[in-house]
């Protein structure tokens, strides 16, 4: 019998199992709610990115099951070949109108939509200058791209600025941020980060996977919330988080948005969505345009529960988001936090590296709009007992 060729893994998952940093799946049994039920325990959910409750929207359950029985439930076929749908062209049409752009081009999930914008629109004569913590599809899509990889330090302009102060003035330049980070919860310094791209004629882009449905006015995103409009070359969101569905989509103008049908490959060599997401998808912007409630009640939760944590003085790090890390240190530490609060009805995913730096592991909460006062506070007097047996507080 010929030796197993992949015997190394088995030898890299046994380290990370001794060192504590082996991460099992957890296995949802139901819906995606605010108290569920995951590996047979009822739990407070801190862990999904449901900002908004929309997975179980009862709007978008009805215009999903509506479009399965008019549609039927695939398209089988890329969208350049036969798989656009008139349902898609509405929702993009929905989406430009919502973030006040020429265009919107939907890709399968957030994470193409970066990696299949950059790549396309950068060669490698190219040069990218990228937050280090930018999101895993925007250095993937800057490697594809094969440009030229320029990194600043976490939200310092001033680096970013020396940096493009070094750089020959000929080649195209991409200037690319998170609008909010998804392991700090803290926000891309946009304006500033705007003047830059304009001082220095780079392209601007943000991906507000995170800030979609969270920030700005009925949840248009960062370059709402920092009135930027006109100034951001490429916008980013994904359909995947607070809009509760699946996807990802490019906002801007209408030669951007052509190009990319052309040129990027997720687009162009991939399935388009089924009816059912896209339907689900123009129900969500129906309910952001009409319950801004919803994102009024995400914000209220987000200031309660992250006071209540302060206030027991742990590391929250620097969010401005209702993502509020709580931060260890320790990778090990990290998975001991999570895994007590499980065990104390709280499922909140620890966090290692490679996601984050090693001295910088931390367990990662989200709240949503549809939790109730009972169940943060639940959660907050879990995280003081486990806090507290593991000596972080
Ligand atoms: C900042 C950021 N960008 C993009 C993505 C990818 O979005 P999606 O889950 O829709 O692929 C994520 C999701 O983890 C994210 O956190």
């Amino acid at each position: 019998m010929r030796a197993d060729p992949l015997a190394f893994l088995s030898t890299e998952l046994t380290a990370l199992r001794q060192q504590g940093l082996l991460r099992p799946l957890r296995v949802l049994e139901g819906e995606q709610r605010a108290t569920t039920i995951f590996d047979h325990h009822q739990v407070v959910n801190l862990s999904s990115n449901n900002y908004l409750g929309l997975t179980t929207h009862p709007r978008l359950r009805e215009r999903a099951l509506d479009a399965v029985r008019r549609l039927g439930v695939g398209t089988g076929s890329v969208r350049t070949i036969a798989g656009t749908m008139s349902l898609h062209v509405e929702l993009e049409e929905r989406l430009a109108a919502f973030k006040q752009t020429e265009a919107v081009v939907v890709f399968q999930s957030g994470f193409t939509a970066n990696a299949g914008t950059v790549s396309s629109i950068l060669g490698k004569d190219d040069i990218v200058v990228s937050d280090e913590l930018n999101h895993a599809s925007i250095i993937d899509g800057c490697r594809l791209s094969r440009a030229t990889i320029h990194v600043f330090p976490h939200k310092d302009v001033d680096r970013a600025r020396a940096i493009l102060r070094a750089l020959p003035a000929s080649p195209r330049k991409l200037l690319i941020t998170d609008g909010v980070f998804s392991m700090e919860g803290d926000l891309g310094p946009l304006p500033a980060l705007c003047a830059l791209a304009e001082e220095f004629g780079c392209i601007m882009m943000v991906d507000d996977a995170h800030a979609s449905g969270v920030f700005g006015k009925n949840g248009r995103g960062t370059v709402d919330h920092f009135g930027m409009h006109g100034r951001v070359d490429i916008q980013v969101g994904t359909l995947s988080k607070a809009i509760g569905v699946l996807g990802g989509y490019v906002a801007g103008n209408r030669a951007l948005i052509d190009f990319l049908h052309q040129r990027a490959r997720p687009f162009l060599f991939s399935t388009s969505h089924p009816p059912a997401v896209a339907a689900a998808c123009l129900a969500a912007i129906d309910v952001l345009l009409e319950e801004p409630e919803i994102v009024e009640r995400l914000w209220d939760n987000t200031r309660f529960f992250k006071a209540g944590l302060n206030a027991q003085g742990f590391d929250t790090g620097a969010s401005e988001s209702p993502i509020t890390p709580v931060i260890v240190g320790d990778g090990a530490l990290a998975m001991q936090l999570s895994d007590g609060l499980f065990a104390e009805g709280v499922f909140a995913q620890g966090i290692a590296f490679p996601t984050v730096a090693r001295d910088r592991a931390r367990v990662r909460t989200i709240v949503t709009a549809t939790h109730t006062r009972d169940e943060l506070q639940f959660a907050l007097d879990a995280f003081a007992r486990v806090g507290r047996r593991l000596g972080l507080i």
